[in-house]
């Protein structure tokens, strides 16, 4: 009777989540309806009761239909054997003991990139999160979130006997959370939460980072959420083992902040756009210039063939450069020049916006010519990139 389950064979590669896996369970193969993760460092007095406490809860809600993934990194105290041995007790028990990659948030990710759940959780190991808040955030999937997260900033929830300090740097964490990712760290009460469940299906192929300890920003950041449920819980002492937080935590959390800011908002194409939109200016000017002084032309006509070359030059610098990384996967003639042809046409329309925008600040609202010019180009800008973005070079996924 005591044989131990195999540990889990540890994904290498991307972090990115995959499409269910079908199980067989019995004759008829099901996917389990949840996979909770417990990551584990050092938590060989904790792990046995964890286990225990979450498989009593989980047998009375859905019996048979979940697992628990303990996720070790090596623990020096061999958290992973104790969990592997309690593996022929409990049969909904898996355990990845991971010896090449370290950290709090991979090891989430690498136990969900093995889960076989529809919706996907995290529990710390260390029964700080009280386990019976489990099932009213298992009840909150239940009635439809895509995001059920423990917090400690609703009712019912709180902190035990946290210092002044721990406190502050808690709520100072929150609030430069709030000023760099305002659309992300505003839809949580509780943004440090570790203790949260996602349906898979809104976090399937996205890739998600590595850096720091707060999976759930990046979950929220990155995932389609639509409707998040809150459930208040308090934060308990350590009653054994200690906490591996460090200043570098604080550290990898504004490095995290500032990467999801930057992906979330293209920043980095949008300033190259804005060079190559300016070196345009130059291929204009010098090209109306020979036009006119060397060959003599129209104004109309060399003012015309100008901007089409300042148009050229751009798409070209663009396509190589600004969405060099996305052309390269939308490769062949045929499609460089669909693309030429859509990205002239948002410029079009960018010159059809400037020329109206001037008109309306100038003539119906007053604003001086001058300034009514400038904002009329930063207004195009932004239109002609995210246009650009979204129809030449078709970026629909906010990630990229
Ligand atoms: N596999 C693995 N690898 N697990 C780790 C690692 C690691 O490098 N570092 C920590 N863990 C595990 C711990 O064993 C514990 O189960 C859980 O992750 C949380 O780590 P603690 O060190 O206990 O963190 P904490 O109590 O200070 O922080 C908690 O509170 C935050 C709320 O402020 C964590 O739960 C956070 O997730 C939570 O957001
Ligand atoms: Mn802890």
């Amino acid at each position: 009777m005591n044989s131990y389950s195999e540990l889990l064979p540890v994904p290498t590669g991307g972090l990115e989540i995959g499409n269910i896996p079908f199980v067989t369970v019995g004759t008829t193969p099901t996917p389990l309806k949840f996979s909770l993760i417990i990551p584990s460092y050092n938590e060989g007095d904790n792990i046995q009761e964890i286990v225990r406490i979450l498989s009593g809860l989980l047998d009375s809600e859905i019996p048979g239909e979940y697992e628990l993934i303990v996720v070790d990194d090596n623990s020096p105290d061999g958290t992973w054997k104790l969990a592997q041995e309690l593996t022929s007790q409990y049969s909904q028990l898996r355990v990845m003991r991971r010896q090449q990659e370290k950290g709090l948030s991979t090891a989430v990710i690498r136990g969900w990139q093995v889960a076989r759940g529809e919706v996907l959780g995290v529990i710390d190991a260390d029964l700080q999160h009280p386990p019976e808040v489990l099932l009213q955030l298992w009840q909150e999937m239940e009635k439809g979130a895509d995001l059920a997260v423990g917090s400690r900033h609703v009712e019912g929830g709180g902190v035990s006997e946290w210092s002044v300090i721990r406190r502050f740097l808690s709520r100072g964490a929150q609030m430069l959370g709030l000023i760099i990712l305002p659309e992300v760290i505003g839809r949580l009460s509780d943004p440090m939460s570790g203790y949260f469940m996602v349906r898979r299906n809104a976090i399937v192929g996205k890739s998600l980072s590595p850096v720091g300890y707060k999976i759930l920003i990046e979950v929220t950041g990155r995932g389609k959420i639509r409707w998040i449920g809150e459930v208040g819980y308090v934060f308990r002492e350590r009653q054994a083992g200690e906490s591996k937080v460090t200043w570098k935590q604080y550290i990898e959390y504004i490095q995290h902040l500032l990467r999801l800011r930057f992906s979330l908002w293209p920043i980095k194409r949008f300033l190259r756009f804005g060079v190559v939109g300016f070196s345009g200016v130059f291929v204009d000017l010098g090209i109306f210039y020979v036009l006119r002084e060397m060959l003599g032309l129209a104004l109309t006509r060399s003012a015309i063939l100008s901007s089409e070359v300042a148009i050229i030059n751009n798409f070209l610098w663009n396509d190589l450069w600004t969405f060099g990384d996305i052309a390269s996967q939308q490769r062949g003639w045929r499609k460089r020049i669909k693309r030429l042809l859509k990205f002239n046409i948002v410029c079009l329309s960018g010159l059809v916006l400037n020329v109206l925008l001037v008109n309306l600040l100038f003539n119906v609202l007053g604003v001086n010519e001058y300034i009514a010019k400038l904002l009329a180009i930063a207004a195009v800008t932004l239109w002609n990139f995210w246009f650009n973005l979204k129809l030449s070079w078709r970026v629909t996924d906010s990630s990229k």
